[in-house]
């Protein structure tokens, strides 16, 4: 509801990412100059950096119609086949989390991208036959957190695939300061700032953390959200100076405390903090990964000095002097 609002509709309003976005915006203008439908499209990168906003804004740029899907969702060839003789030509076709697509659905998608043909099998036993049909030209963009996790002949099948970075804290302030302009928050620049400096390189954190500060400058401040209420606010909400939440240390503090460090193999610190494996490798790693607080070694995750300086520890000597 709220979060549409504050979705950018056009490239040109999409903050960061000027490497994706340059591409994009060639790729577009030159499909539509020849009237054909943009390539298959692979987006992939770290939950919450607008891999679906992207999606929603190609399809805008090339002035088409979006139908949104996502791979759990596809359990059957039947369910994919419906959309895809749904489509226009030069349609999108959004598939989100598509690594998790079942592998009758794939095959099915294989000659629909290259070809623009359906290939399906219906019914079963002696009465089952195969029917052909042509698809429009259409582009599938298909959004993952980690493009290692497709098979390689999906993965061959996209002409054009974008990885979205974590953004930078200017990036992420002006994003804030967007997103307050259209709600009508009054923020000053260094409480965006300070917002955008805790949101773990996140748009969708930093939009939700916006939120969060607003209810404590309503309640208990005058509704103006400055540095120093952005900074009680997010005390409370337990969001420390780097922007690591309680996950974020659990997973620090458990790596230090019960395996001296590392390296620990995924299903131990797993099963230590009691959080699935792929919330693990998918959300809470990377970032951590990204700023330099855990490093994967081929035994396992180890951390960083930076995270035993994070926390005010002695670094071990194996690590090197503290500075
Ligand atoms: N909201 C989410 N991602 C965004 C981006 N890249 N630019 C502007 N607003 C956003």
């Amino acid at each position: 509801q709220q979060d549409r609002a504050i979705r950018p509709l056009k490239l040109a309003e999409y903050i960061g990412q000027p490497v994706v976005r340059e591409q994009m915006e060639l790729f577009i203008q030159a499909a539509r100059g020849r009237s054909e439908a943009l390539d298959h499209t692979l987006i992939f990168g770290p939950p919450g950096l607008g891999k679906t906003t992207l999606a929603n804004i190609i399809a805008q740029e090339m002035g088409v119609s979006i139908k949104s899907t996502s791979g759990p969702v596809l359990e059957r060839p039947g369910d994919l086949a419906a959309l895809l003789t749904n489509l226009e030509p030069g349609d999108v076709l959004f598939v989100d989390e598509i690594h998790r697509l079942s592998p009758v659905v794939e095959e099915v998608l294989y000659p629909a991208m290259e070809d623009y043909q359906l290939d399906i099998m219906i019914g079963e036993g002696p009465a089952a036959r195969s029917i052909k049909l042509d698809l429009p030209p259409f582009t599938l963009i298909g959004a993952t957190t980690r493009a290692g996790m497709l098979t390689n002949p999906l993965r061959d099948r996209f002409g054009i695939i974008q990885r979205l970075e974590f953004y930078s804290v200017d990036d992420l302030a002006t994003i804030v300061g967007r997103s307050a302009a259209i709600l009508g928050l009054p923020v000053d620049a260094a409480g965006s700032f300070e917002i955008a400096r805790r949101a773990r390189g996140t748009p969708r954190i930093a939009n939700r953390l916006l939120r969060r500060v607003r209810d404590y400058a309503e309640v208990r401040g005058q509704g103006q959200i400055s540095r120093e209420i952005a900074d009680r606010a997010l005390d409370m909400l337990d969001i420390d100076a780097h922007g690591f939440d309680h996950q974020d240390r659990r997973l620090l503090l458990t790596m230090i405390d019960k395996f001296d460090g590392g390296p620990v193999g995924i299903d131990n610190l797993s099963a230590a903090i009691g959080e699935e494996r792929h919330t693990i490798e998918d959300v809470l790693e990377p970032y951590l990964i990204q700023q330099g607080y855990i490093m994967r070694t081929p035994r396992g995750r180890v951390v960083t000095r930076h995270a035993y300086l994070h926390f005010g520890l002695n670094v071990p000597g194996r690590l090197g002097e503290a500075l």
